[in-house]
Formats: structure tokens, C-alpha cells, sequence
């Protein structure tokens, strides 16, 4: 039997034995216990409105996916070396969601896993090395994907071969600064050999400071890449699965098609799924050179929990309901608290907003007094002054007026 230990001496067992114990949010860590669509409960029973978890997309514990789940880990779980229904219906599914061309899938288990792998089939199909960024972006964990993530990778850690370019804000500032400086890193990855294999980028730019880039950079970008012989991957683990509403992957907001797309975190509903979308011609090319196996990507549970998530999305409009119920939170807001001086912008697009603040003070200040009231939300962007509101997709418009008003009221304190 696991002891009960209270939340103090929990805390100090974690910060002893994990390696990575300091990463919680909170000055005074949460004990979550119990979820239930957009709400979470805490060790006492403290109800909380998740604004901020996409990964349990379609609500916490949605029973349709936890019984897709329960099912067929009670019947069955092994392997992609067998066949199995659910992988097939999963990688169609998937397929008839992409633009046409888009249709081969491979399985991984973390979207770090995807972007590694994404970024391992750039590199064999063009021969070349270099990987072009956006300069806060963040894809990831593994040792390449490190490299790619300079949120994290700081200057003097990052290798020659990793090129950081402007993102969509600079784009709209100056359109000519943004592409010389993309053509000056270009220059820079050539001097140490490097010709580009890829550009990467999260298509909601959300550790950018969330934003959808306007008409223009992507199609700017994406020409500029192929001009140089690299493929182009869309990063969808943050903006897929119809977050920013609209469409169902945030690339189709600026009508380029990748060469390569992954996804993750919303995908199982927090159950650890992910995948690679390529074209059949360079999916071949891959597989001549490298066999890919993954132990768990792809078993029949993960793929029920995966086509649950998709049937939901289906069934209930998601899509379009992330569009309506976003464009209301926006407006609510920009209402309430868009005048404040504390203030800078409120942008985003569907389920997926961010409110830049004047400091990253403030905005912690902020996300820490919004929890008190029973508010989860979170915090990002180059500055770390844009909090970030990201919630299940089954939000309403009740919901958003609660956060709101306990912005409201907030506001009386700054
Ligand atoms: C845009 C983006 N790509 C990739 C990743 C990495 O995904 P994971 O943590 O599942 O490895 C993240 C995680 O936060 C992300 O936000």
C-alpha cells in the first residue's frame, strides 16, 4: 500500500529523488488529484478551472477515451510488428485530416521523439545538416532536439549546424530586416559547411509569445527553405487537433503544405502517442537507409486512445467550437482588462491566447494570485510576460466568463 504522505512531505521526496524535482509550477506546488473535464481538484478538494492543460484536449478523463483505452488494454497491448486495426485506423484518420500528399504516418511516443525523428528524415532525404529555428522556439528534449530548442539551448551551448531565425513578430515589424537576418544565419550555417536540411517551426509560435503569423511568413519562409534544399516540418504538438479553430493543424492557417508534420501532446489525451506525417516519396527514401521501430509508438492502446480523441473532435465540432468559444474569450477579455496599463496585447487564435503584461513580475504576480482563485494558467514567451491560456477544448463561454472575472478582480491588486 502507498503511504498517504501530506503535500510537504510529498514535496520534499520528489525534490530527493527526481531528477528534474524543482520543475513544478507554483511558489507552494499543486497536489492534483482528480480531474474532470475542464476542472481540476486539488488533495482538499479545491476545485480549480484548468485554462492552461491542452493536453487532456477534449477533458479530463473524457470517458469515451478512457473506455477506448480501458477496452483494449483489457483485451490486448503489444507491438507494431503485428497487425493490428487500430494503428491502420489511426494512420488514416490522421491522413484524411492532411492535405493531400501527406500520407504516410510513423508512431513515436513524445513530440521530441516525433520532431527527432522528423528532423532524422529531413536529414537523410536532402544530405544535408543544418536546421533553421526561430529564436525562442521550443521542440523538444532529445540531444538534436535540445539543439533545436533555444528557449532552452542557450547561444553557448548550441552547435554549428543550428541556425535561429526571427519569428512572425519581427515578420510584421520589418518584413526586410526578418528575411536578411534568415539569409544571414543561412551565410552563417554555410561557413561551418552546413547547407539546410530543415526549418522547423511550432505553427502558434506558442514560446514565440503565441502568435498566428500573419499572411506571408510561412509562405516567405517555406519558399526561401526549398530554394535552399531543405524540407520544411510543421511542429503541430502545440497548435494540432484544431486548437487555434478553424482548421484542424495550424499550418493550414497560412496555406503552406510541410514536407513533414508532427503531433503529440493533445493526441491520447495524455496518454503518450505521437507521430510523423511525411510524403510517400520521402518516406521511401528513409526507409531504404534506416529501419525505424519504436517498442511502444504505435501499440493498440495508444492508437484507441488516439482515434478517440479524433472521433471526439468529430463528433462534437471541436473545431469550430475552439473558433467560437475563442474569438468570445478574446473579445471578454480585450473588454475587461484590454485597457489596462498593466496590459500590452491580447492575441492568439481559437482555444489558444495569450495576454502580454508589462513584466514577467507582474504576469507571474498574476498567474500565482489566478490560482488562489481557482485559475490555472500559465506563462511564456521570450520575456516571460505573456500568460498563456490554453484550455481543454470542451471549454464553454461560462467558463471564460469566470476567468475573466477573476482577472477582474485581480486587477484591483496590481
Ligand atoms: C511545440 C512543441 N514541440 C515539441 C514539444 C516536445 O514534446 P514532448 O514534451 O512531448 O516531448 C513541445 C513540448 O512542450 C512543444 O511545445
Amino acid at each position: 500500500m502507498q503511504e498517504d504522505l501530506s503535500t510537504t512531505s510529498l514535496f520534499k521526496k520528489r525534490m530527493s529523488y527526481l531528477g528534474n524535482g524543482d520543475q513544478y509550477f507554483y511558489k507552494e506546488p499543486l497536489h492534483i488529484t482528480k480531474g474532470e473535464d475542464v476542472w481540476l481538484f486539488d488533495k482538499e478538494g479545491k476545485k480549480y478551472l484548468d485554462v492552461y492543460n491542452n493536453v487532456a484536449h477534449v477533458g479530463h478523463c473524457n470517458p469515451v477515451v478512457v473506455d477506448a483505452m480501458v477496452n483494449q488494454a483489457a483485451k490486448l497491448n503489444t507491438n507494431t510488428r503485428y497487425l493490428h486495426e487500430h494503428i491502420v485506423a489511426l494512420a488514416e484518420a490522421i491522413i484524411e485530416s492532411m492535405p493531400e500528399g501527406l500520407n504516410v504516418c510513423y508512431f513515436c511516443c513524445s513530440g521530441s521523439e516525433a520532431n527527432d525523428l522528423a528532423f532524422q528524415i529531413a536529414r537523410n532525404n536532402t544530405g544535408n545538416k543544418g536546421c533553421l529555428v526561430t529564436e525562442n522556439a521550443y521542440h523538444g528534449n532529445t540531444t538534436a532536439v535540445f539543439q533545436m530548442s533555444p528557449e532552452d539551448c542557450t547561444a553557448n551551448q548550441r552547435e554549428s549546424w543550428i541556425g535561429t531565425i526571427p519569428g512572425p513578430q519581427e515578420y510584421l515589424e520589418d518584413e526586410v530586416r526578418c528575411i536578411q537576418k534568415t539569409k544571414d544565419q543561412v551565410t552563417k550555417l554555410k561557413s561551418h559547411n552546413h547547407s539546410i536540411a530543415a526549418f522547423i517551426a511550432d505553427n502558434i509560435f506558442s514560446s514565440e509569445g503565441i502568435y498566428l503569423p500573419r499572411e506571408g511568413y510561412l509562405q516567405t519562409l517555406y519558399a526561401l527553405v526549398k530554394d535552399l534544399g531543405g524540407l520544411t516540418i510543421a511542429d503541430e504538438v502545440q497548435s494540432g487537433f484544431g486548437r487555434t479553430g478553424d482548421f484542424m493543424w495550424g499550418f493550414e492557417h497560412s496555406g503552406v503544405v510541410p514536407d513533414i508534420v508532427t503531433l503529440g501532446k493533445p493526441m491520447g489525451n495524455g496518454h503518450p502517442i505521437s507521430a510523423v506525417i511525411t510524403t510517400r516519396e520521402i518516406a521511401d527514401g528513409f526507409n531504404r537507409d534506416y529501419g525505424y521501430f519504436n517498442t511502444f509508438g504505435g501499440n493498440p492502446v495508444s492508437c484507441a486512445a488516439g482515434l478517440a480523441v479524433i472521433r471526439y473532435i468529430k463528433d462534437n465540432n471541436l473545431v469550430k467550437h475552439a473558433k467560437t468559444v475563442g474569438n468570445y474569450f478574446q473579445k471578454e477579455l480585450v473588454r475587461t482588462i484590454g485597457t489596462n496599463d498593466l496590459v500590452k496585447d491580447i492575441r492568439g487564435s481559437g482555444l489558444f491566447i495569450g495576454i502580454e503584461m508589462k513584466d514577467d513580475t507582474i504576469t507571474s504576480s498574476t498567474v500565482e494570485q489566478l490560482m488562489n482563485n481557482g485559475v490555472l494558467v500559465g506563462q511564456t514567451g521570450p520575456n516571460n510576460n505573456v500568460m498563456k491560456l490554453r484550455p481543454p477544448m470542451t471549454f464553454q463561454k461560462e467558463h471564460a466568463d469566470f476567468v475573466v472575472q477573476q482577472l477582474e478582480k485581480i486587477q484591483l491588486n496590481f
